[in-house]
Parts: C-alpha cells; sequence; structure tokens
C-alpha cells in the first residue's frame, strides 16, 4: 500500500469517527438504546411516573388555648391605611403547652378596624393577593381571597360571592384603644415568641391568576 492510500483511509476513518461521535443518538429512551444494542426492536411506550404521595401531617392531639383574658396591642392605628391591612403572624398557645404559629391579619374600612385569621374557608389558604392587599382592588369595598376571588363582607366576614359563599373567615375580638392600638382580646398568644415557619401554606411564594389578575401571593414578614 502506497504512503498516500493508507493517510487517505486514516483520514476516512478518522472522519468517520468524527462523524459518528457527533452524529445525534437515535431516540430519546434510554431503555429504547439499550435493547436496540441487543439487538431488540419494537415500540418502546415511555410512562410518566407517578408522583410521590404527600401524605398531610398527623393531626395534633391538642386545641388552642382559651383565651387569656389579656388584651393585646397588635399596633397603632395609623400602621393600616383606609381600604388596607396587615398581616401579622402570631404564636397562638395550645393545650399541650406548645405554642404554634397563627397568622391574623387586620383590615380597615374607614374608622372601623376587623381581625381575622389569615386563612380562606375556601381551600384554606392566606387571604392577602398582594402585600398588605385583602381588598377586593377595584371598588375596596370587600375583602377579596387572593386564589380564586371569593368576596367577603369586611365587617361580618361572610362570603358574600365566589366558591365558599356563605362561608365565613374566623372573627377577632379587636378594637382602638385610648392610645390608638389597635388591640386583641379573646385569644391566647405570645407576642414575645420567635415567629415559626407557617406549615404546609400553600399560598406561599406562588403567583396566582384571578380573573385576568397575575396575583403576587406574599410571605409572613409583614411586620
Ligand atoms: S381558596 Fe379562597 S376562594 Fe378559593
Amino acid at each position: 500500500m502506497s504512503d498516500q492510500t493508507a493517510s487517505t483511509e486514516a483520514a476516512n476513518a478518522q472522519t468517520t469517527e468524527e462523524a459518528a461521535s457527533t452524529a445525534p443518538e437515535r431516540g430519546g429512551c434510554a431503555g429504547a438504546r439499550a435493547a436496540a444494542e441487543k439487538g431488540i426492536r419494537g415500540v418502546f411506550v415511555m410512562r410518566a411516573v407517578p408522583p410521590p404521595k404527600i401524605e398531610p401531617p398527623p393531626p395534633v392531639a391538642a386545641e388552642p388555648s382559651p383565651p387569656s383574658g389579656e388584651l393585646y396591642g397588635i399596633c397603632n392605628k395609623r400602621e393600616i391605611r383606609d381600604r388596607m391591612g396587615k398581616s401579622f403572624p402570631l404564636m397562638r398557645r395550645w393545650t399541650d403547652g406548645k405554642l404554634r404559629p397563627w397568622d391574623i391579619f387586620i383590615a380597615r374600612f374607614g374608622k372601623e378596624y376587623h381581625a381575622y385569621v389569615n386563612e380562606c374557608p375556601h381551600q384554606h389558604v392566606r387571604l392577602d393577593w398582594e402585600k398588605n392587599n385583602f381588598f377586593e382592588p377595584n371598588y375596596l369595598k370587600v375583602l377579596m381571597c387572593g386564589k380564586h376571588g371569593s368576596q367577603f363582607d369586611p365587617e361580618t366576614g361572610v362570603c358574600i360571592e365566589g366558591p365558599c359563599k356563605g362561608a365565613r373567615l374566623e372573627k377577632i375580638v379587636c378594637f382602638v384603644d385610648g392610645d390608638d392600638d389597635v388591640v386583641l382580646a379573646g385569644v391566647n398568644i405570645d407576642l414575645e415568641a420567635q415567629i415559626g415557619p407557617a406549615l404546609g401554606d400553600p399560598n406561599v411564594d406562588e403567583v396566582l391568576e384571578n380573573d385576568g389578575f397575575k396575583l403576587q401571593s406574599t410571605k409572613r414578614e409583614f411586620l
């Protein structure tokens, strides 16, 4: 074999190797490729792997402690603008002696202040659709859940429109005292406790759609 022929064959072999290394792999399935290498031919059906089942946390064998009889000053009334609200992550006492996170909000409607547990009765997610926004944004007359748009009377917490019509928010006794502080009564909380993370809150950090609005859900730091 002449030198020229040998070098041509070597060049061809190199080109073939390069082509093989750069050629796209046939088939996107590792199982199909492995079977093809063994000479097995046929149709391969890819099946979706079912998502892992998420078990809900076990029920707590305790319940919220009865009211302590104390009054709890939460904020000054001027900290909440009219037709706005403010969320307060609190720690509530339970009968097993533990403190557990308890998110509430206070909504201002003119000169009235109303406090509620921050939980929609429909799917038990937070109500606020944006930081400190609890009111329906067009007319600012009713409270609105950011997930499916249920609307609630701000004074009673009763759902007047939406998927949980007739249900109601859990109301907390709330008034403005002589120092202009918004005060909670009829609860048992620890305002000094470090705030723990809210568990099982599916609303955190989600961007929600609601009748064409893009709604950014909120986190629990709003103090
Ligand atoms: S979760 Fe509030 S309306 Fe559905």
